[in-house]
């Protein structure tokens, strides 16, 4: 017979044991989502636990209960673990959803609040194909495993790609009204890819495009993030106007090839920021050379697309816009995306991935939140 538990030590260790299980989409413990129903212990040490589910079909019960038993097998004098799961009833959903939007359920989009510390980066190009999706994921994921809490919003609703790039197949989670992104290699993420069906097109006005982006941005539980990245369709169209009207603070990291035409359609690009009033955060040059077996380097796309650029915004936005780095071409690179396994976690050694960790490093030596904002300092 399991009786609550008497045993304060042992009580005290079983509930330090549950506050280090991780939600594996809401990233906080569940000891503070109010998940843990009971729990008790009987003399022989054997646990019984409920835990209480956001919703009855929650796809990541599994790893909860897992988690859970692990968490509580490493207690010394816990010799078996029964988890019981429920399903969390109205008023404790909405208890929930109010610790984590705030009192009355804030709506709206955070990252807009004026006490938001998040680095919105909007990853921009001229043209499509020149690894803006692939930069983003991996740009994303080497934050994510320096500690950061980082997120990725797939604007590039027609041409998405981002799931498939992280090995993403779990669809969002739904709380009502508040979408949970699924969460890769620590990385939330949400993508127009994740609400079609099998690889249906979406054939979308620019309205409607604008809808989704701003649903993302509202009704997509992101929590506290230090770095959220957008993944832009190539060019200057409705999304990347979307964008800087709903988030006016993003900074705009531009991508493009070495190539001198591929820097002059990359300029527009970014010379849209003028017209915004956003920043641009940097130029990243990708498929800058590729590395010959004998040490040399074959530059396939040409030379200097990226340093041309930098001057020319440089000189477009008047403000200093950096080389944020030069990312080599690499079939690993391309092999990681097709199997959903950024190279900055899997091959991180090779030079490509290496770069790719020193343009994070750079966006994250950056003091969050204070970029770009006005301090209000007057003039003595
Ligand atoms: N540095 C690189 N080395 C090798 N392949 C790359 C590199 N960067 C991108 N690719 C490949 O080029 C293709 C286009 O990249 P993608 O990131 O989808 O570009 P975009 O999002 O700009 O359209 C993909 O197949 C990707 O794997
Ligand atoms: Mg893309």
């Amino acid at each position: 017979m399991s009786t609550p538990i008497v045993n304060s030590q042992l009580a005290e260790a079983i509930n330090n044991a549950l506050a280090t299980v991780i939600d594996p989409e809401l990233r906080r413990p569940i000891t503070e989502l109010g998940m843990v129903d009971s729990v008790s212990v009987s003399d022989d040490g054997r646990v019984r636990l409920a835990v209480l589910l956001t919703i009855a079909g929650c796809p990541l019960r599994d790893t909860i209960t897992s988690d859970s038993e692990k968490a509580l097998f490493a207690v010394p004098g816990v010799t078996a673990v029964d988890v019981d799961l429920k399903v969390m009833s109205q008023a404790q959903r909405d208890a929930l959803k109010e610790k984590l939007r705030g009192p009355g359920g804030q709506r709206g989009i955070p990252f807009n609040q004026p006490d938001s510390l998040t680095k919105v980066f909007a990853v921009a190009s001229g043209k499509g194909g020149v690894g803006k999706s692939s930069v983003t994921v991996n740009l994303a994921c080497a934050l994510a495993a320096q500690g950061l809490r980082v997120g990725i919003v797939d604007a590039d609703v027609y041409g998405f790609s981002v799931p498939g790039l992280m090995g993403i197949t779990q669809a969002p989670t739904r709380v009502d009204d508040m979408i949970l992104p699924p969460v890769a290699y620590g990385v939330k993420v949400i993508s127009i890819g994740m609400f079609v069906t099998g690889n249906q097109p979406v054939a979308w006005r620019g309205p409607m495009l604008h809808r989704a982006l701003e649903q993302f941005l509202t009704d997509v539980y992101f929590g506290d993030l230090d770095a959220l990245f957008l993944d832009l369709p190539p060019g200057t169209g409705d999304i990347a106007i979307s964008v800087a009207q709903l988030l006016p603070k993003a900074e705009i990291l531009v991508v493009t090839t070495p190539q001198a035409a591929a820097a002059d359609v990359a300029e527009r690009a970014g010379a849209i920021a003028t017209q915004t009033g956003q920043k641009v955060a940097g130029v990243i040059e990708n498929m800058s050379y590729l590395e010959m077996p004998d040490g040399g380097r074959m530059e396939l796309f040409g030379s200097g697309g990226g340093a041309v650029l930098t001057e020319r915004l440089t000189a477009t936005v008047g403000a200093d816009v950096p080389l944020l780095g030069q990312i080599p071409l690499d079939i690993q690179l391309r092999e990681g995306g097709d199997a959903g396994v950024p190279i900055v976690i899997g091959q991180p050694g090779t030079p490509a991935a290496e770069s790719l960790a020193g343009i994070a490093a750079r966006l994250a030596a950056v003091p969050r939140g204070l970029a770009g904002m006005k301090l209000g300092l007057q003039p003595r």
